[in-house]
């Protein structure tokens, strides 16, 4: 199948219907005045590149040799980390472009009377998406903003006391730093091991913090150095039944393997978009439980003043609307693929090259095997040179592109292969590994 059959054109706004309303009642402050109705503009259709939605015929390799042809990829290195954000595949970017030339044509009218009802549609199909109902989610632009906000907008009181982990994203570290200077706040932090006996080794490790003034526990679902996942259902049930709410560093998860935000149970739920559900960069969301977002204070005030509102907490400015346009193409295009053979995909690049390598003399795997407790993302050390260095090598010798860890008990490269990534490319960092480890 080539490039041009796979791709239909399709109207996003045949999905995303205009609808232009008589005047304002907008939640975001720069919609005051008097809105214009131009019959015409309800007529626009901007067009943009969708995948087919047709099952796949061939084999399993050739699908994946599919996905691969829609991304353009660097010649000069091999790219294992994905970690950070996800490139994304052509009909997601042809998307964005077009989106981007949309905002740029309609202008003002377009942030007037369009912007919201398209918001409002994503957020419904990401919420749908993550089986959460709309009136717990928010679009954010990445994980730092959705958990800042919980960590700053939480009403603290002097004396309470918060656990979170060493091994947890140090943005979130240094608020957490910060609200405890400002509110005269009390802190635990756990260090988590790289190789758990089990799912209750680690929740004993966060029940043995909690006092009686405990309000949070902050935890990772993926943990970003290593990629071991925890068991944030337990945690969570534990959580609660001492009254302590759960605030969950979900970056990593969305679009990378299936779960439900609402199985698990949690009071706040944090994720980048732009990280593996590939959409454009400066995407994110905030999933907050219902009996929760009274109490918080927005990053940004806004003009809504129910307090069980979320889109309260949801105020921005004007901002680049074609990114968050792009997140329905992305679910578009992560639904053609399916989240199920994604994961699969990437928990078997994964568990290839740790298989691979873990015999191998002078290595450390700092990530554990078993399908429940890693994905797609893993970490190895080399006990003859620092992470750095062994970045650098395998970079500078071997033309693979990964990133140095040297911290919270882990001494390794983070190894993040994507839905692009072939078995040769890891054949060759296999052979790269092996030959670094006797250097
Ligand atoms: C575990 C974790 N939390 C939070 C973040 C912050 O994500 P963003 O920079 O998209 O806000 C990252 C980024 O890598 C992360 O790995």
């Amino acid at each position: 199948m080539d490039k041009r059959s796979f791709l239909k054109k399709a109207s996003l706004f045949g999905l995303l219907p205009f609808s232009v309303p008589n005047f304002i009642a907008s939640s975001n402050g720069h919609y005051i005045g008097q809105r214009t109705t131009n019959p015409k503009a309800q007529k626009i259709a901007r067009e943009t590149l969708m995948p087919d939605f047709k099952p796949w015929q061939g084999s399993e390799e050739s699908f994946w040799e599919e996905v691969r042809s829609q991304y353009k990829l660097v010649p000069d290195f091999i790219n294992l980390e994905s970690g950070y954000y996800n490139i994304i595949p052509e009909p997601t970017l042809d998307g964005l472009k077009q989106n981007m030339s949309h905002v740029n044509l309609r202008g003002a009218h377009y942030m007037r009377t369009e912007l919201d009802q398209d918001r409002h549609k994503i957020a419904k199909s990401l919420a749908d998406f993550m089986g959460c109902p709309q009136e717990n989610l928010i679009i954010t632009r990445n994980t730092t903003e959705s958990l800042d906000l919980v960590i700053a907008g939480y009403p603290w009181q002097k004396g309470d006391h918060v656990i979170y982990a060493i091994q947890d994203y140090g943005a979130m570290k240094v608020m957490f730093e910060q609200v405890t200077d400002r509110y005269e706040l009390t802190q635990d932090i756990i260090s988590v091991p790289n190789h758990p006996s089990s799912d209750e080794e680690i929740v004993a490790l966060y029940e043995s913090k909690i006092t009686a003034q405990t309000k949070m526990i902050m935890v990772c679902h993926m943990i970003n150095i290593t990629g071991q996942i925890l068991p944030v259902r337990k945690i969570c049930d534990m959580a609660h039944s001492y009254g302590v709410e759960v605030l969950v560093d979900g970056a990593h998860c969305i679009g990378h393997f299936e779960f439900k935000i609402q199985d698990l149970n949690c009071d706040y739920y944090g994720s980048s978009l732009h990280k593996w559900l590939a959409a454009p960069l400066g995407n994110g969301l905030l999933y907050i439980d219902s009996k929760r977002i009274a109490q918080l204070w927005p990053l940004l005030a806004d003009y809504e003043k129910d307090p069980n509102n979320i889109l309260r907490l949801n105020h921005l400015g004007t901002h680049p609307a074609y990114i968050t346009l792009g997140i329905y193409d992305a679910i578009n295009y992560l639904n053609w693929i399916g989240i199920k053979r994604k994961e699969k995909r990437l928990g078997t690049l994964r568990s290839y090259w740790m298989e691979a390598l873990k015999n191998t003399p002078g290595i450390l795997i700092n990530t554990p095997n078993a399908a429940d407790r890693a994905c797609g993302i893993g970490n190895i050390g080399l006990l003859n040179m620092t992470p750095a260095q062994m970045a650098d090598r395998l970079l500078n010798e071997h033309g693979i592109f990964t990133v140095a860890i040297d911290y919270a008990n882990v001494k390794g490269c983070r190894i993040t292969p994507n839905v692009f990534t072939t078995f040769e490319e890891l054949d060759h960092f296999i052979a790269a590994v092996k030959t670094l480890a006797q250097s």
